[in-house]
């Protein structure tokens, strides 16, 4: 029986997953290093320095430590000030009505974002009002596919990870979910890829897969 939902958040409650691959772009052409939207997709889920890398794939330049931390620093600069143009008309037109019927029907919602940025998108946009618990990015050593973001947020929430579920648009996060034990729904592209035990074309659909605990789930 599922009694808490453990959301990601860049791609899932909110298109930032956008922002990240424009910063990512941005500093990949500054650099003269050709990046594309697939590689793109696979900086879903994992983290800031584990994407660097695959930003610098299609170059032969060795780059030293130092240098590429000042390239993530860089990105993570451009991408801040893109958040801080995010206000809560940003949201996607089904996230509240969505979050608040799921809280209405018993559920506990938590995040389960690997961002360190997650905080402020949170307060630009008033998502944190409808969530019971947040674990980011400052909470973790370890990112996806690792389970530990998802088995922090369902401590937060005091339940089992037996009885949560997690919701990514990663396969990166969707493996996470699966890891720690979860029911896991997949969303945007970890859904194209029929990575979740359920793959939802709509954020919306939770209602249909979620009536309520003690209520049998599925779509
Ligand atoms: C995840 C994104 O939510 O957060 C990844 O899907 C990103 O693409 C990761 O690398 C870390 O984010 P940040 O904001 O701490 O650089
Ligand atoms: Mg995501």
């Amino acid at each position: 029986m599922i009694q808490g939902i453990c959301f990601d958040l860049d791609g899932v409650l909110i298109h930032t997953d956008e922002l990240h691959y424009l910063a990512w772009k941005g500093l990949a052409d500054r650099l003269g290093i050709p990046f594309d939207r697939a590689q793109g997709d696979r900086c879903r889920g994992i983290s800031r320095m584990e994407s660097l890398e695959i930003v610098l794939e299609h170059t032969d330049h060795i780059y030293s430590a130092e240098e590429k931390e000042r390239f993530a620093q860089e990105k993570n600069e451009a991408y801040r000030a893109m958040l801080a143009r995010l206000s809560p008309s940003d949201l996607p037109a089904d996230v509240l009505p969505t979050l608040r019927e799921l809280r209405r029907r018993g559920y506990r919602l938590a995040l389960a974002s690997g961002s360190k940025n997650a905080g402020l998108i949170l307060a630009r946009t008033g998502l944190g009002r409808y969530l019971d618990a947040a674990a980011d990015g400052r909470c973790i050593t370890r990112s996806k596919p690792d389970p530990e973001i998802f088995l922090t947020a369902a401590k937060m929430l005091d339940l089992p990870p037996e009885r949560c579920a997690a919701v990514d648009d990663a396969v990166a996060g969707i493996q996470a979910g699966r890891a720690a034990g979860m029911v896991t729904v997949a969303i945007g592209d970890s859904a194209a890829h029929r990575a979740g035990d359920y793959d939802l074309e709509r954020f919306g659909q939770l209602l249909d897969l979620f009536p309520g605990p003690g209520k049998e789930e599925g779509l």
